[in-house]
């Protein structure tokens, strides 16, 4: 099949030749400097930034959210070419996954001309209107309404031709105790959840009153994992708006894109995962998160935030007052007034300043100091000097500590954290002792050996640092003859350039060495070595050679106090 790996993924994002390879910005996280790696020659990615990589295949099973058949029939029509029939396991899924499909469109359309053709559908009209959804919307968002009978979708499907196993596959019917099917949904008003590309993979059901669960779900399926879809994203990824609204339920959504918003999506009934997180990214640089305004809802938020930061993408957090969620608030206040509030959505920080209030009364000394050292932990978290200076001072103001005093707090805070994480690094590093049984070398020499896997590690992780490294030390200076032969290969590798592609070694080194080098490479973006720690095992494999002392008859703790003193000594 003609399809270079560099063609596809040229599709989704911008390839920057280097060498015989190229670098972009990864199609799967939000970042401003490229990370990712394409390998023309062996037709695979990878990036350093989200650990994503494969091959073309996973490529595009990834990036389109398909299937490994799927992804190979997208890759065949992109190909020119067409697939052969077969009657594998993976074909007869397919069949099944284009049958639940057709049976999803056809209970969609059922629902629809329930809801706005039929008699029964008197109740879910007056709900909807009751909820003041305009005709449009609900056309725009193909609502419908269940009715309040055990068999008539069941029916319905059946007379289509449709057999009791897919549709239970589907998850629109279950069977009863005596073997016969009955309708999932019944008198609620039904929400289809639709993909990017158009089909209806899954169904959410409202009760019409009190009754419980107020949504009924889908649950997964063969088309449908919750965890991995978001509501609406199909209308927001058309929007040209770079931030996205993410609210918490398909009523918000609907309230807020009748109200004039494209760009707003919500979760299937779960909290925000991790994938969700990532496909949010893919469409937007930043995310407004307007969430309940009640106590789950800012749990939620708080949730939302690292998640979302942890996908490489900015947040924002509106404050709502004068009501309990999106949809009341533009019910009482109005679509303008909502524009500002999302116009007027603070940081991250401010948001989580503002918990750090929660349950406190700040007019007492208590409350005012547990209320500081919740600010202090939050302040050290934050990276850029400036920005914490200016928190700082706001919340100087607000207590009336002096900003020295916090400033104090926040520093030694910063420091402590820093102790622990030198601490923790090595400890980190201890997790390559399974390779010391392999390694007798390694097992000899294990501090350094930990020592040079650290700055390989680092190295995997910012190539662009070789030439810092390779100023302060050499191959010679590396104990352990692995360690020692990927540390000259790097060198070799990026004499000219200054940069390197740890993959590129492939030419030096065996397959199964290359899978401890890509092991390697991989685990430090765990062991999240910095720059500080990299000096430091310099400075130790330099050292050592001065040093008589046996350090592997050292302790951990023994040999970091030695290593503090030998740093004393400089
Ligand atoms: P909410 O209870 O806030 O619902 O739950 P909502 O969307 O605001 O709906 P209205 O305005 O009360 O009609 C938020 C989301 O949590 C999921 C649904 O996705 C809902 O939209 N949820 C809630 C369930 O999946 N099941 C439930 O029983 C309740
Ligand atoms: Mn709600």
């Amino acid at each position: 099949m003609n399809n270079p790996i560099d063609s596809v993924m040229s599709g989704y994002t911008n390839l920057i030749r280097r060498g015989r390879n190229f670098v972009c910005l990864c199609p799967f996280h939000s970042e401003k400097t490229p990370s990712c790696t394409v390998y023309a020659e062996n037709n695979s990615f990878y990036c350093f930034g989200c650990g994503v990589g494969g091959d073309v295949i996973t490529f595009v099973m990834k990036i389109e959210n398909l299937d490994y058949v799927e992804a190979i029939k997208f890759l065949a029509d992109r190909a020119g070419m067409t697939m052969p029939e077969d009657n594998s396991a993976d074909s007869r899924a397919a069949y099944m996954k284009s049958r639940i499909l057709e049976i999803n469109r056809t209970a969609a359309r059922f629902y629809y001309n329930v809801l706005t053709h039929s008699p029964e559908g008197e109740k879910g009209r007056r709900y909807f209107a009751e909820r003041q959804l305009l005709p449009k919307t609900i056309t725009k968002y193909g609502l419908g309404y269940a009715p309040n009978d055990w068999y008539s979708l069941t029916n319905f499907m059946r007379s289509k031709g449709y057999g009791e196993d897919e549709l239970i596959a589907a998850d629109l019917c279950s069977r009863g105790k005596k073997g016969g099917l009955y309708d999932r949904f019944r008198d609620r008003v039904m929400f289809p959840i639709i993909d990017l590309r158009g089909n209806v993979i899954a169904f959410g059901g409202r009760v019409i009153d009190d009754g419980t669960p107020k949504y009924l779900n889908s649950s997964d399926t063969p088309v449908f994992k919750k965890s991995m879809n978001l509501f609406s994203l199909n209308f927001a990824k058309k929007s040209e708006e770079k931030r996205l609204i993410l609210a918490e339920g398909y009523m918000d959504v609907i309230s807020i894109n009748q109200a004039g918003f494209e760009n707003v999506v919500a979760t299937l009934g779960t909290a925000l995962t991790q994938e969700q997180a990532r496909l949010m990214s893919r469409y937007a640089e930043e995310i407004i998160i307007a969430y309940d305004s009640d106590g789950a809802g800012q749990k939620a938020t708080h949730k939302a935030i690292n998640l979302l930061s942890d996908a490489g993408v900015k947040t924002r957090i509106i404050k709502m007052e004068g009501a309990k969620d999106p949809d009341e608030y533009i019910k009482k206040f109005g679509a303008m007034r909502f524009r500002q509030l999302l116009d007027r959505s603070g940081g991250a920080i401010e948001f989580e300043l503002a918990g750090c209030r929660n349950g406190l009364d700040i007019s007492t000394d208590e409350g005012r100091i547990e209320y500081l050292k919740r600010c202090v932990k939050l302040l050290a978290d934050i990276s850029s000097p400036i920005v914490r200076e200016v928190y700082i001072g706001r919340i100087s103001d607000e207590t009336r500590i002096s900003r020295e005093v916090l400033f104090q707090q926040v520093n030694s805070t910063i420091k402590k954290r820093a102790d622990q994480n030198k601490k923790r690094e090595w400890t980190e590093i201890r997790t390559f002792q399974n390779e010391f049984k392999k390694d007798p070398e390694a097992y000899r020499h294990s501090k350094e050996y930990k020592a040079e896997t650290g700055i390989i590690s680092f190295l995997a992780a910012y190539p662009e640092e070789i030439t810092y490294v390779a100023s302060k030390i050499s191959p010679d200076d590396f104990v352990t003859g692995f360690n020692r032969k990927i540390y000259a290969a790097i060198l070799e590798k990026s004499k000219n350039s200054g940069f390197y592609d740890i993959l590129s070694l492939q030419s030096e080194f065996t397959a199964d060495e290359m899978g401890k080098i890509t092991e390697i490479a991989v685990n430090s973006k765990d062991v999240n070595i910095n720059k500080t720690a990299v000096d430091d095992f310099i400075k130790f494999l330099k050292d050592r050679a001065d040093n008589s002392q046996d350090v592997n008859a050292l302790s951990d703790d023994d040999f970091r106090n030695y290593f503090d003193r030998l740093k004393k000594k400089k």
